[in-house]
């Protein structure tokens, strides 16, 4: 039977409030950028007041961040699906002057051209009905407005990375653990698919390749690991068999200060309305 991947991301996602901001904000771009700072660039090199939405805003790490920044006249809104990463966004951003909202990113609760900025920072890759969201996001956006994504996908091969997967692999297989499928559409995976699918509603589409470098203790980075969605698929005791593997694998890969250091890639799309 079909996963249904919003209940599974739903599920995963109470279990594991705020997980991708303790990983994301440790990667960082050759010129110091997190993720999330590169994801809101647009946003930086504006001056007037601004209207916000970060669309799938999990535990809200990004709306703290342009928070921090004081641009004056920022009005700042997220919304996700998930009731656990909800609860963590509205423990972070207490007493800020934030609206937070539930809801699916195919039928946004917003009216007609109400954001000057829509963001999304890893969660675009994980949506179906991929026209619907793109149609939402061209909806709410107001003219000359503009969206940004970063969205991943093992984009790029790297001996860590290949190592973990080969490791999940095979312990899926001695488990007979299903692989995780359907997620998300495959075009805004696809290098060469996503400029043209954002250019049939979109104007000045871009697309970049945007490499972080990551370096960690091999049970920081064991974690990191462990909080992949794929692993979800595996038992408790398959969980630890994947752990305790991973773990002795990475040792051998430390360097001389206790660190494992490894580079990930994602991609950026920013365009206008
Ligand atoms: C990997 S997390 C990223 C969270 C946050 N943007 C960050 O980077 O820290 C993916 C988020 O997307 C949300 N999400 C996935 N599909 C969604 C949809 N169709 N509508 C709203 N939220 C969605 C999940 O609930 C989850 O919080």
């Amino acid at each position: 039977m079909a996963l249904d991947m919003e209940s599974f991301l739903k599920n995963f996602h109470k279990k594991n409030p705020g997980c991708t901001s303790v990983t994301w904000l440790h990667g960082k771009a050759a010129d110091g950028r997190t993720s999330y700072e590169c994801v809101s660039e647009t946003l930086l090199k504006n001056t007037g007041p601004a209207a916000v939405l970060d669309l799938a805003c999990g535990d809200g790490i990004l709306l703290e961040i342009l928070h921090n920044q004081n641009i004056p006249g920022l009005m700042l809104s997220g919304i996700d699906m998930s009731e656990g990463e909800l609860e963590a966004a509205k423990k972070r951003l207490s007493g800020l002057p934030i609206s937070i909202f539930e809801g699916r990113a195919q039928a946004l609760p917003f009216e007609n051209e109400k954001f000057d900025f829509i963001f999304c920072h890893l969660a675009l890759m994980l949506m179906n009905e991929a026209d619907t969201v793109l149609a939402e996001i061209y909806r709410t956006l107001k003219p000359q407005g503009y969206f940004s994504a970063i969205i991943g996908g093992g984009f790029m091969r790297s001996p860590i990375m290949e190592t973990f997967t080969n490791i999940l692999h095979q312990v899926m297989r001695e488990e007979g653990a299903p692989r995780l499928t359907g997620v998300g559409d495959t075009r805004i995976r696809s290098a060469e698919l996503v400029k043209p699918f954002f250019e049939t509603l979109f104007a000045e589409v871009e697309v970049k390749e945007l490499e972080l470098s990551f370096r960690a203790k091999p049970v920081d980075l064991r974690d990191f690991f462990m909080l992949t969605y794929e692993v979800d698929m595996l038992s408790e005791s398959g969980k630890e068999i994947l752990e305790e593997r991973v773990l002795h694998v990475l040792g051998a890969m430390t360097d001389s200060d206790g660190t494992i250091g490894f580079p990930f890639g994602l991609r950026q799309i920013t365009c206008r309305k």
